[in-house]
């Protein structure tokens, strides 16, 4: 469970209706200048940063697996989204996102003593 006050939530769409996923169940968004790539799974809804922590690939490109992991377009390395952590290795972390859906809409969460660590 993640400490809600920690972040600053932006409002991404006004409901789950309005999220647009491609073929391949993923969809992005652009918020504070970023792209966002955010996708269900599980029932539950998914944020992470559209770079690669490796070299930069979109991840939006990617594909999901079964797991729950992204797999890179680029060089197959594969990221659980719950966590940002490699599926089988150690060395990058993928940065994530909570998502929430409220009856208001839905909402992204930034942590707030991380806003420089977007650049
Ligand atoms: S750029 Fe994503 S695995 Fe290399």
């Amino acid at each position: 469970m993640i400490n809600r006050k920690k972040y600053n939530w932006h409002k991404v769409f006004d409901s789950e209706a309005g999220i647009k996923l491609g073929e391949n169940g993923i969809g992005t968004l652009q918020l504070n200048d970023k792209t966002i790539c955010i996708t269900k799974f599980d029932g539950e809804w998914y944020a992470f940063t559209n770079s690669c922590p490796h070299a930069g690939a979109p991840l939006s490109e990617g594909c999901l697996d079964a797991k729950g992991n992204i797999i890179c377009p680029f060089h197959n390395y594969k990221f659980n989204i719950k966590n940002g952590r490699m599926a089988n290795a150690d060395g990058y972390i993928l940065k994530t996102y909570p998502a929430e859906v409220r009856p208001d809409g839905v909402f992204i969460g930034i942590k707030k003593e991380g806003l420089l660590s977007w650049l």
